[in-house]
């Protein structure tokens, strides 16, 4: 089983859409894939068309009160299953602090070990902050990728959990960047894409187009290539997908 996650502490930089992309091209490979959603706001459930199930709120499943099974519902989507987020998650920290001071440090990793039975490939889609529990993401996930926009000012925050990462003792090389909301059409943009920052060099190659289409995901609530194969954002979540394949080892032998 991978664990991966996308992570910025941006939001709105295009961490559930791809996400919700990458769980999909997965899941038509056959691989057998989850992806929790862990960020209050529920736009992956959303994209994915579930609801929580009752008995979701964070207090009862990180003490283990409801079991992580019962909280797994199936997609439209053969091999792709999701555990949708509750509202309640956004007090998450507060349970995992509680738990931290009785001495259990990674729950997260602890819950989600046992879906190695039925998983392949685990997809934890973050909310937009440093918390207690995005260190135990940052702990649990084998790789971790890093949705940017091509500006300074997120690089900046790049660099932020980069540095986060070596203070900690957590290994850096498990960040993967990636350029996303790319617009070929802005200087910036060009040069950057051109000039890849020294601290982008384990990054993924391949860039994700700003595109239009990508918001009808919203009306169809689906991911895009559920309903577009051909545009060149399409194409390129398909190749992103294949640049992702290569730094897990599983999926690389
Ligand atoms: N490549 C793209 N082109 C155009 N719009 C995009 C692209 N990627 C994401 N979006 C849109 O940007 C908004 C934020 O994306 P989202 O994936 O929800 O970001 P995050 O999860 O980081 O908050 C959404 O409305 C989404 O449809
Ligand atoms: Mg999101």
């Amino acid at each position: 089983m991978e664990i991966i996650a996308f992570f910025n502490l941006k939001g709105g930089v295009g961490k559930t859409t791809s996400a919700v992309n990458i769980a999909w091209h997965a899941a038509n490979e056959g691989i057998p894939t989850l992806i929790w959603d862990l960020d209050p706001q529920g736009a992956a459930s959303w994209l994915l068309k579930s609801k929580t199930k009752s008995k979701a709120e964070p207090k009862r499943f990180l003490s283990g009160k409801t079991p992580m099974g019962k909280l797994v519902k199936s997609t439209d989507y053969d091999n792709l299953d999701i555990i949708p987020a509750d509202f309640s998650y956004r007090h998450i920290d507060q349970q995992l602090a509680i738990q931290n001071e009785q001495g259990q440090h990674n729950i997260i990793r602890t819950l989600i070990e046992p879906f190695g039975e039925n998983y392949a490939l685990i997809i934890l889609d973050c909310p937009p902050s440093f918390s207690l529990l995005t260190e135990q993401i940052f702990d649990t996930a084998d790789s971790l990728f890093v949705p940017i926009i091509p500006t300074h000012l997120s690089l900046r925050t790049f660099e932020q959990t980069r540095n986060f990462f070596k203070e900690h003792k957590l290994k850096p090389k498990r960040l993967h960047a990636f350029f996303t909301m790319v617009d070929r059409r802005r200087n910036l943009h060009r040069i950057m894409l051109e000039h890849p920052p020294a601290m982008l060099k384990n990054g993924l190659p391949t860039p994700i187009p700003y595109a239009a289409v990508v918001e009808r995901m919203g009306d169809h609530r689906a991911p895009l290539p559920a309903f577009d194969k051909h545009s060149a954002v399409s194409k390129a979540y398909s190749q992103l997908w294949q640049d992702i394949k290569e730094t897990l080892a599983e999926f690389n032998r």
